[in-house]
């Protein structure tokens, strides 16, 4: 089993520079089948799951390089449209492929990716899009077929909640269709503007990304080009550094950020007393002795709060002064790492989607087990701020979506040793 310990109580200062974004990587890592030529990605973060989207590339035929952080991948020789069961199993982003394996292929197969540790996770709203744009998708065994008779038909399509990985795969899904696809009320999230950045510099016609209204004018398949692209920074793992710069009371600079992408966070960290001095690109974090407790937390879609932020932030208002409440929007069952967090001795208690936290002096360590990947990166800020060890168990869950989070860490003063 992976492992983690980590010692508590160390102050961390210097600088770090946070690497490019997974969930921006994983889905134009599907977007590079669409022009059958070959496609140069810088800043690819060091992640499992982005070896499995390059896994799930190979199996269909692409060539994949990698040179450090970038990935060429030629998808001139793609020859299979079935994405493999086991590979999909294991992360369940990969559905991203339904979008752009079909609108290249004109066929897809792959398997129903099924809920997860964060609760069901139905993908009825990517579905029906699809089949609004004239695909014909049946659900068989646990798999999808999807199918066109003709190309997909650009229309207009409302979303009943701005899904990031249905706006995602529509867009993918539009970038050959017949006339203009419309999407309403897609989510706004940054990943999705880097989506559409990508999609264009290939020759593909998309506007609005970042506003709730994008449009996605059909293009000619054999006119599309290379891309050489470079991805955003993580705005989720720059959130967490913060946090444990905020939790050990230290003085951190993030270097390759984009503070406008983490404003939400930023405000939060603000009303818990932190002193936050922007620029450009990056951001430096003065943390206080004492870290306020901030009245309520709910996620939501962006701009809003981030549900992959809401377990780091509970860590630190586990020490606060006070109580938060916290109300989970977005994901059902997204409290895991609160158990382990009591085991710790923090003071929290749950009701559906409500945590009612109330601040202690002192987390104390202890052996805890990672059952997510961000509820896994809390518990790390947690053993940071412990008094004496904790050891993480299951971490790999981490290494899915963190990038050398102990390496990183290390370099300002933490003191984490993988076991
Ligand atoms: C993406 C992110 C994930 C992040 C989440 C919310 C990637 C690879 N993953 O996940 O890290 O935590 O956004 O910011 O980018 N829903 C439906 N029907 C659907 C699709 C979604 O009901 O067809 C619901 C979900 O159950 C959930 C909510 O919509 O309650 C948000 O899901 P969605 O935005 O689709 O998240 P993901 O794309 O899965």
């Amino acid at each position: 089993m992976s492992k983690l310990l980590v010692k508590g109580g160390n102050r961390l200062e210097g600088s770090i520079r946070v690497k490019g974004a997974k969930n921006s990587v994983l889905p134009i890592l599907a977007a590079t089948v669409l022009n059958g030529g070959i496609n140069v990605i810088h800043d690819i973060p060091n992640l499992s799951d982005v070896k499995l989207m390059i896994k799930i590339l190979k199996s269909i035929g692409c060539s994949v390089k990698k040179e450090g952080n970038t990935v060429i991948v030629d998808s001139s020789k793609l020859n299979n449209y079935e994405i493999p069961e086991d590979l999909v199993r294991e992360m369940r982003s990969s559905i991203v492929f339904l979008g752009s394996v079909l609108t290249r292929c004109g066929k897809v197969q792959i398997s129903y990716p099924g809920g997860c540790e964060l609760g069901p996770r139905p993908i009825d709203l990517h579905l029906k899009a699809l089949r609004e744009m004239g695909a014909t998708i049946k659900e068989e065994h646990g798999f999808l077929l999807c199918d066109l008779k003709n190309k997909l038909q650009g229309t207009e399509i409302q979303l009943d909640f701005p899904s990031v990985g249905a706006t995602e795969n529509i867009m993918l899904a539009a970038v050959f269709a017949e006339g203009t696809t419309i999407i309403r009320n897609a989510a706004r999230e940054p990943e999705i503007q880097d989506l559409q950045t990508f999609i264009n510099q290939m020759g593909g016609k998309v506007t609005g990304a970042g506003s709730a209204t994008i449009s996605i004018e059909g293009v000619n398949k054999n006119k599309l080009k290379d891309v050489e692209h470079r991805i955003i920074p993580d705005r989720i793992v720059a959130g967490t550094y913060l946090i444990a710069a905020a939790i050990t009371r230290g003085d951190v600079i993030l270097n390759n950020i984009i503070p406008e992408h983490i404003q939400s966070t930023l405000f939060k960290l603000r009303e818990a007393g932190s002193t936050i001095i922007s620029s450009k690109n990056s951001i430096r974090i003065i943390a206080p002795q004492n870290i306020r407790a901030i009245e309520a937390i709910r996620t939501m879609p962006y701009p809003g709060f981030p549900t992959d932020m809401q377990s780091q932030m509970m860590t630190l208002m586990a020490i606060s002064d006070g109580i938060t409440i916290f109300k989970e929007n977005i994901f059902e069952n997204r409290y895991k790492h609160a158990n382990e967090l009591t085991r710790m001795n923090a003071n929290i208690k749950i009701d559906g989607r409500v945590a009612i936290v109330k601040g202690v002096k002192e987390l104390s360590g202890a052996t805890v087990s990672a059952n997510d990947l961000r509820g896994g990166a809390s518990l790390i800020l947690a053993g940071l701020a412990a008094d004496g060890q904790t050891i993480i168990e299951n971490s790999k869950h981490v290494y899915r979506g963190y990038d050398n989070i102990d390496g990183d860490l290390n370099n300002v003063g933490a003191e984490i040793v993988r076991i």
